[in-house]
Parts: structure tokens; sequence; C-alpha cells
């Protein structure tokens, strides 16, 4: 079996699917310890204008990377243009093609994509007591977000357990286990970052909004990063980030993605998860939760 390990520094365990732990979360194995501590270590924050796409997996990310290079990015040269998402939007646990040190080369403003469980980690590794830099973060129902996940890591091929498992399997037994489920359990994730709105600059985006009124989401994340567009520009972007329209750009073919690409624009729609969930008493555990959590935060 391929092993996965990709340090003697972690937790790691190949139950379900292989997996490294830090600070008690699941992470991909090549997410490393190392990594992090070199992030901490030789990574400058530019708090005046560094924004960071957090996300729990699945949630959308790529989409918002999509929306903010056409809002942010319309005068990059060829060589800035052509580059894929994963560089122009560095991961900050796992930027395969660059060094840390590579990202100070990144001008203004640097946009970068985060799974991190919680703001108090991301603090740890990166912000370091500076809470100026703004944060998009999209939440997307958890139903759909598992879904998608399931099909990810099918894609991915990730482990025999994962290759048999069905959809029923893979949300209890996978989904449901915070020890094990990629960056901690979906509420923990959102709970976390909804509960410090207070201390972060936090704008809430869902995945549900940005379908149904595109152009109202866009313009919101436009006004929260001080991005003057005018309505036309706002619709054009829109149209620009469409699930159909990014599709046929195939996004990522360059990018050494390869069976897994096709997952970051699989469907985009809402309610997938009706196609999949065959016990209801899953879905409404987990719809119930969604609830509670949306309504405490009140978004
Ligand atoms: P599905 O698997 O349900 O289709 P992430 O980028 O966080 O990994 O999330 C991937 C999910 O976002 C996938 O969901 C993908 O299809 C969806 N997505 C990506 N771009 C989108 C877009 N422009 N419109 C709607 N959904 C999009």
């Amino acid at each position: 079996m391929t092993t996965f390990k990709q340090s003697e520094n972690y937790d790691y365990s190949e139950y379900l699917i292989p997996h490294g732990s830090l600070n008690g979360v699941a992470i991909p194995g090549f997410v490393t310890p190392e990594f992090r501590a070199e992030f901490q270590k030789d990574f400058k924050l530019r708090p005046e204008s560094d924004i960071f796409i957090v996300t729990y997996p699945k949630s959308g990310t790529t989409w918002m990377q999509n929306i903010l290079r056409k809002m942010l990015f319309t005068e990059d040269t060829q060589e800035w243009a052509e580059m894929p998402l994963t560089e122009r939007f560095p991961w900050v646990d796992y930027i395969p093609s660059l060094s840390v040190t590579d990202l100070e080369k990144v001008p203004n403003p640097r946009v970068f994509k985060c799974h991190n469980h919680s703001p108090q980690e991301m603090d740890d590794q990166i912000f370091k007591g500076n809470r100026k830099a703004k944060i998009v973060y999209v939440v997307r129902d958890p139903r759909d977000a598992c879904v998608s996940l399931y099909h990810h890591l099918q894609k991915a091929g990730i482990s025999d357990w994962m290759k048999k498992a069905n959809f029923t399997d893979f949300f209890k037994t996978y989904f449901r286990d915070g020890k094990t489920v990629f960056y901690g359990l979906w509420e923990d994730h959102v709970n976390n970052w909804l509960s410090s709105r207070d201390e972060y600059d936090i704008l809430v985006v869902k995945y549900e909004d940005l379908i149904e009124d595109s152009c109202k989401e866009i313009s919101r994340v436009a006004d929260f990063i001080g991005c003057d567009l005018t309505p036309e520009a706002v619709r054009g972007i829109a149209e620009k980030t469409s699930f159909a329209n990014i599709k046929v750009q195939n996004l990522f073919k360059e990018d050494g993605h390869d069976g897994v690409h096709d997952s970051f624009l699989r469907k985009g729609v809402v309610g997938d998860w009706k196609n999949h969930f065959v016990d209801m008493a899953d879905e409404e555990m987990m719809r119930k939760i969604a609830d509670d959590l949306y309504k405490k935060h009140q978004i």
C-alpha cells in the first residue's frame, strides 16, 4: 500500500484515509509540521493587504479564488495571469512549487487559501497576534460539502477503504469522526471561525447565497476588501466565474491535479445531498447541526 506519510513528527494513521494529526486535528499526509514551522518562521505577513480565503474543505474555495482573481488581478502580466490557481493563491498548508520565501515576491494584494481548523491555529502560524488581515470565510451546507468531499476523495483513490466506501459508510464512519476527517468536524470548524468574528476581520459568505444571487455576494466581497466596482463589473465577474464558464476553462489542467481536478468543479449545485443520503436520520441530524449553528451565529 502506498504510504502518504511525509513526516516523523506527527501522529500518522492509515485508518480509513491516511492522515497526519496536528494540534489534535487530522490533516492530509502531505501537510507536515515541518512546513507549518517553516511558514511560522519565514512568512512575513502584510496585515494591511493580505487576504485569506478560509473554508472547510469542499465549501467553495475554488469559486472564491476565481472571483477574487477576476476582482483583484485584472492587471496581471501574462506570466501571473497564466499561473495555476495553486500558485496564484498559495495554500498556507502546502505549496508544491514555491518556497515560503518566494511569497515575498508576490505583489500586493496577496490572497491565500486556508483550511485551518481555527483562527487560533492561524494566529500561531501566521497572524502572530496581528489580526488586521482580511478573511473571507466561505461556508456551505455540510450535507453538500460531505457529498463533494466523498467524490473528491474517491477520485483521488486515496485508500482502499475509500475506493470501496459507499456514501453512507463515508458519512457515518469518516465524516462524523472528528479525529479522522480532514480539518476536523464541520461544526467545530464553522463554530471556531464564526465565534471569532469580533476578534478578526471576517466576512462570511454562504455558498448557497452565492448560487442564489452571485452579484449580491460578489458586491459584498468587493465592499469588504475595498474594491470599488460598478454593477456592470460585478455582473461581468459573476458571469466569468460561473460554473459553466469556469468549467470550460479547465483551470487545473496544468496543475498536476490529474484525476482529482474535476472534483474541484464537479456539479456546482445546491442539494446534491438528496441524491446521496439514504439514511434520512443522518441527513436530519446534519441539517439540525447546521440550522442550530447558523441560528447561534445569526447567519
Ligand atoms: P461539488 O463537488 O458539489 O460540485 P472547493 O473549491 O472548496 O474544493 O469546493 C469544490 C466545490 O465547489 C465543488 O462542489 C465544485 O463544483 C464547487 N464549485 C467550484 N466552482 C464553482 C462555481 N463557479 N459555481 C458553483 N460551484 C462551484
